[in-house]
């Protein structure tokens, strides 16, 4: 029986039994199956969740990208490793072969060392869905340099608190980026966050030909400089611990937080569970539409598909442009073979005609994936029926930026599924539900918070300069134990359905906002006194932002349209157009408890239409003013 490759249910079983009575002879195996190492592992794991500290494959050499890029030249050189589909259908789409590929990266990286890059420095990433998106991050790994991609749909604020949080030494972005019909403008983004920070050099990729301005001395256009460079770059020998990447999701509390992930583990866990997750065969073309500014893309169309030697499709564009057939032409036009996509794309879909969808061939899918957020019975089914035709298993795959692989989900033929389950955790995911009081609870058919009880290999190791933070956010909630920030439920027949946060961490159209960098933002306008933001639920989006805004006497009588324009440009700038408010009501005040703290759950239940279901609000500071939220209610 082979670990790599699991082929129906009792096997599954099997390997899962094996995989939790025997973690590290079991995480051996694989790692011994698949991978090319410089030098073998001393030590399978160390770990102790109260340090915390977790180590995986000790003593291992070993580069990522050799596994990802040289293993294949032999018997994979002229298959399509990375198939880019632009932004315009008009464009051709490019095959880009592991040969060329590896040639590409190699460039690349010898670029990054004549600009003076080392093994440990840091490298902030800030470029669209254009093939130099995964050749800088795997230019990167080839020479020990630490990625740390910034979404580039964050506005400038937030790309210099990322690039001032882990000290960059350089920056990648593009002139500019097509989004459908829209052409945007990413190099002045980029000049605007370099105000506050210090940056010897940037690396500009043109892709849009904006007019952009160039820095003399800082900025440089990387076409010229890739003109005569060499094509080969001898890796970096890197140690299994050695940091690979840091990627920001949101937290509770204002900063983001930089997940640090290092190199061997999380090379055999993605790459485990790439293929099994998607079930992945030789010659199959898979797309996950994600971007690779998320833990998704990196995972799921770079490093895990990459490891084994499969074709990964990047998107440039949008679901919408053309029009609202793109993704199913573009299935249709490479004959995609698994598609993995997020609930808040399937619904926005799912609203328009359905013809967009049947006037396409789907015919080559096999599995269907989704991811980020939980999927409602509605879209599922939609899914189901209209894009796999009932005889694609739906994959809903449970994850986060700090678990770095997916942790939870079916195994596509073998695992029964059930709509809005995420079903089984995968081998080696050792899960537990936990009660308020701080127990685990067993048995089927419960509720209660859900956690990890053992390391896995692509564990994000620490937050990038704050290890206090770290160990208080994800284990001191529970004894021994990772907490999530999820609630769950296990089914009569031990299947896991995620219900949602149950921190200050609200998902937007499957992405992770904190609700205190948002209203610092809010904060920051001179008329605001104070807001509170909470999450309702949206047709589309999932969740949609409710913000409840104070304002100070001064403003009180201002014109409340412009407010709301003003405090959403303000949020724009900040974080970025995603964490924009769908709805902004102006309170006269906010519920508190009497120490003074913001009492979310009742503006949480009155934006979810809940007032009736307040509970006893007495003990508030100021229980009168919850009459007056209500009567302003906009939800
Ligand atoms: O709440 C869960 C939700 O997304 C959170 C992680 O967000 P992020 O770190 O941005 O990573 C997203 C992509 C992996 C989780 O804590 N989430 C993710 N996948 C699912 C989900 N909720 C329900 N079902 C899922 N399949």
């Amino acid at each position: 029986m082979s670990n790599y490759h699991i082929k129906h249910l009792e096997e599954y079983w099997q390997v899962y039994r094996k995989s939790v009575s025997h973690p590290e002879h079991f995480w051996e195996e694989v790692a011994e199956e698949h991978f090319l190492w410089r030098k073998r592992w001393d030590k399978v794991l160390e770990w102790d969740f109260n340090t915390p500290i977790v180590k995986w494959f000790q003593g291992a050499q070993l580069n990522i990208t050799e596994n990802c890029l040289d293993r294949h030249l032999t018997t994979r050189g002229d298959k399509t490793a990375l198939l880019f589909e632009p932004n315009d259908p008009k464009e051709a789409a490019q095959h880009i072969t592991y040969k060329e590929l590896h040639k590409r990266v190699c460039q690349f990286a010898n670029l990054l060392k004549s600009q003076g890059i080392r093994k440990g420095d840091r490298v902030c990433i800030y470029l669209p869905m254009i093939p130099e998106l995964p050749i800088a991050m795997l230019a990167c790994a080839r020479i020990g340099a630490v990625h740390s991609m910034v979404f580039a749909g964050f506005s400038a604020t937030a790309l210099a608190t990322r690039i001032n949080d882990c000290d960059c030494k350089m920056v990648i972005c593009s002139d500019g980026s097509y989004r459908g019909a829209k052409t945007l403008d990413l190099k002045s983004i980029v000049d605007e966050a370099l105000e506050e920070c210090e940056i010897a050099s940037v690396l500009v990729v043109k892709r849009t030909g904006n007019d952009v301005q160039m820095k003399s001395g800082r900025d440089h256009w990387i076409a010229p400089l890739l003109e005569n460079i060499s094509g080969e770059c001898p890796v970096e020998i890197m140690e299994a611990e050695d940091p690979l990447f840091i990627l920001y999701t949101s937290g509770s509390t204002g900063k983001p937080k930089g997940m640090l992930h290092t190199t061997a583990g999380y090379m055999v866990y993605t790459a485990y569970t790439f293929k099994n997750v998607f079930q992945y065969r030789e010659n199959d073309i898979y797309w996950c539409t994600a971007d690779i500014g998320w833990i998704t893309g990196h995972s799921y169309i770079v490093y895990g598909p990459l490891c084994n030697g499969a074709t990964s499709v990047m998107f440039e564009g949008v679901p919408s442009y053309p029009n609202f057939g793109r993704f199913w032409d573009i299935v249709d036009k490479h004959k995609v073979n698994q598609f993995y996509t997020a609930p808040t794309v399937i619904r926005a879909l799912a609203k328009e005609n359905v013809s967009h969808v049947t006037s396409h061939d789907l015919s080559s899918l096999k599995v269907l994936g989704t991811v980020g957020e939980p999927i409602n019975e509605e879209a599922w089914h939609w899914y189901n029926e209209n894009v796999g035709k009932k005889k694609s298993p739906i994959a809903d795959t449970w994850f986060q930026t700090e678990t770095g692989g997916i942790m939870i989900s079916p195994i596509p033929y073998s695992t029964p599924t059930i709509p809005t389950f995420a079903t089984l955790p995968l081998p080696g995911v050792q899960l537990a539900l936990m009660d308020d009081n701080g127990k685990e609870i067993q048995g089927n058919q419960v509720e209660g918070k859900l956690c990890i009880k053992f390391p896995w290999p692509s564990m994000a190791r620490t937050i990038y300069g704050d290890h206090n933070r770290y160990r208080e956010t994800y284990f001191s909630a529970y004894d021994n134990m990772y907490f999530t920030g999820d609630g769950a439920l296990r089914d009569a027949v031990g299947y896991y359905r995620i219900t949602g946060r149950v921190d200050d961490v609200i998902i937007v159209s499957g992405h992770n906002l904190g609700t205190a960098p948002i209203e610092d933002a809010i904060n920051e306008h001179p008329a605001v006194a104070e807001s509170a933001i909470v999450g309702y639920p949206h047709d589309i989006k999932g969740n949609a932002l409710y913000g409840y805004v104070t304002l100070k006497e001064t403003g009180a009588d201002r014109n409340q349209d412009n407010l709301r324009k003003e405090i959403n440009d303000l949020i724009t700038s900040r974080i970025g157009p995603i964490a924009k408010l769908e709805v902004i009501q102006f309170t006269d005040g906010l519920p508190k408890t009497r120490s003074g703290k913001i009492m979310r759950r009742i503006l949480r239940k009155i934006a979810h239409k809940e007032s009736d279901q307040l509970g006893d609000i007495s003990t508030l500071l100021n229980p009168e003013v919850v009459e007056s939220v209500i009567k302003g209610s906009l939800a």
